[in-house]
């Protein structure tokens, strides 16, 4: 798989860019980077030209000299997603999935650049803010981190990713995820939490999203419950648009593209290939 760096207002990005045809842009969740595609971006890559990005700070890529401290706002995260779509030279409107804060990155970029959407996959996502014993625990996440020196506060979160089956079934799943946490730098946490923590209830806004949509969601996913993606789905659709368009995938929790890669994968490129007229 090939890796591609590129630079934004400075600091240095780094993306999967695979295959060729239609675009399909995948934002990885949190405290992950692009490798939790891995298994998208290998069957995808026949169809499509699929590009998964380190979100900044994780994985190969850099953080702002302040980043860590002030937080990343989910639309810092989107801004970067533009960028690299820039510096691919991809101007075609594309299709968009983000997983969790993915998807918080995803709702940016399709609010505050609606022409470059074609299709928006929403998986495994909320559209609400956070209230506030969970904010105040994202700050407590943060400063652990940094005080750690390390991700290790953020795998305290593995028992709620994955679903029970899962963990009892298919232990290298679990095994990928611990190492993919744990090579996240405290930076990378302690800025992505601080950003989640002040992003915005998008639900009043999401009737301005004219893209199709898709939202998917694993069946046992305690994170994002089906039943609240379900209200999201129900804004989304709209007149003029696919009815409510929600895929339940089944053997999964939160982390639906590694735990039930097969039937993930084949409900992105159904969409995508609608999406495209394919
Ligand atoms: C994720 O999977 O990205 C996280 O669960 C998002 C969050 O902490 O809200």
């Amino acid at each position: 798989m090939a890796q591609r760096l590129f630079n934004v207002e400075g600091v240095r990005l780094a993306c999967e860019d695979a295959g060729s045809g239609p675009p399909i842009v995948l934002l990885h969740g949190f405290p992950l980077d692009h490798t939790m595609w891995d298994a998208q971006v290998k069957e995808l890559q026949s169809h499509f030209r699929v590009i998964a990005p380190d979100l900044r700070g994780f994985g190969a890529s850099q953080l702002a000299e302040d980043d860590a401290e002030n937080g990343v706002g989910m639309e810092r995260y989107a801004a970067d997603v533009i960028g690299l779509l820039d510096w691919l030279q991809v101007s075609e409107p594309v299709v968009l999935a983000g997983l969790s804060m993915g998807g918080y990155i995803a709702w940016q970029v399709a609010l505050r650049w609606p022409d470059r959407i074609r299709g928006l996959i929403p998986c495994d996502t909320r559209a609400t803010a956070d209230a506030d014993e969970p904010r105040a625990a994202r700050f407590k996440m943060a400063e652990a981190a940094m005080q750690a020196g390390n991700s290790s506060p953020a795998l305290v979160m593995i028992p709620k990713l994955l679903g029970a089956e899962t963990r009892e079934q298919r232990p290298e799943v679990e095994a990928k995820l611990r190492a993919m946490i744990e090579r996240q730098s405290a930076e990378a946490v302690a800025a992505a939490q601080r950003g989640m923590a002040r992003r915005e209830d998008v639900r009043g806004k999401l009737d301005a999203i004219t893209a199709d949509s898709l939202c998917i969601v694993g069946v046992e996913d305690v994170i994002s419950p089906p039943a609240e993606m379900h209200e999201f789905a129900v804004l989304l659709a709209k007149s003029g648009h696919d009815d409510v368009a929600l895929v339940e995938i089944d053997h999964s929790g939160h982390m639906t593209p590694m735990e039930n890669p097969a039937a993930f994968t084949a409900a992105v490129a159904a969409f995508a290939k609608k999406c495209y007229q394919l």
